[in-house]
């Protein structure tokens, strides 16, 4: 019989009005819970929203989210064949599901300042 992870994740695009979603997930050992992430958009909805760009290196940083209530890496945190809640990082300004805006203020595309230099 396959182990399978169950990934509850936090949903939506309002801290106030969010709901969460439970995914089970294929568990082979060695996957990291970004595997598992990726496997859900992939099979079971594109639309959950999650940030990466080295996969695994540990560099890029932007996979940041909580485990358990703990802040983690997607990407080297294992997946484990039990629920595993994820959730945005709570301290940092939502964007929407599990992605946040990590970026200090002055590396931001801003979208706010092209919208602003946009109006008459
Ligand atoms: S994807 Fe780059 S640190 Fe996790």
């Amino acid at each position: 019989m396959t182990e399978t992870a169950t990934l509850k994740i936090w949903r939506g695009e309002d801290p106030a009005a969010g709901r969460w979603e439970a995914h089970a997930v294929p568990f082979e050992r060695g996957q990291s819970v970004l595997d598992g992430l990726r496997w859900i958009r992939v099979n079971k909805d594109p639309s959950l929203a999650i940030r990466f760009s080295c996969i695994n290196a540990n560099a890029c940083k932007e996979c940041m989210m909580e485990l358990d209530g703990e802040t983690v890496y997607a990407c080297t945190a294992r997946l484990e064949p039990r629920e595993m809640t994820l959730s945005p990082l709570s301290n940092k300004t939502l964007v929407r599901d599990l992605v946040t805006e990590i970026a200090p203020p002055a590396e931001r595309f801003a979208a706010e300042r092209i919208a602003v230099k946009e109006k008459p």
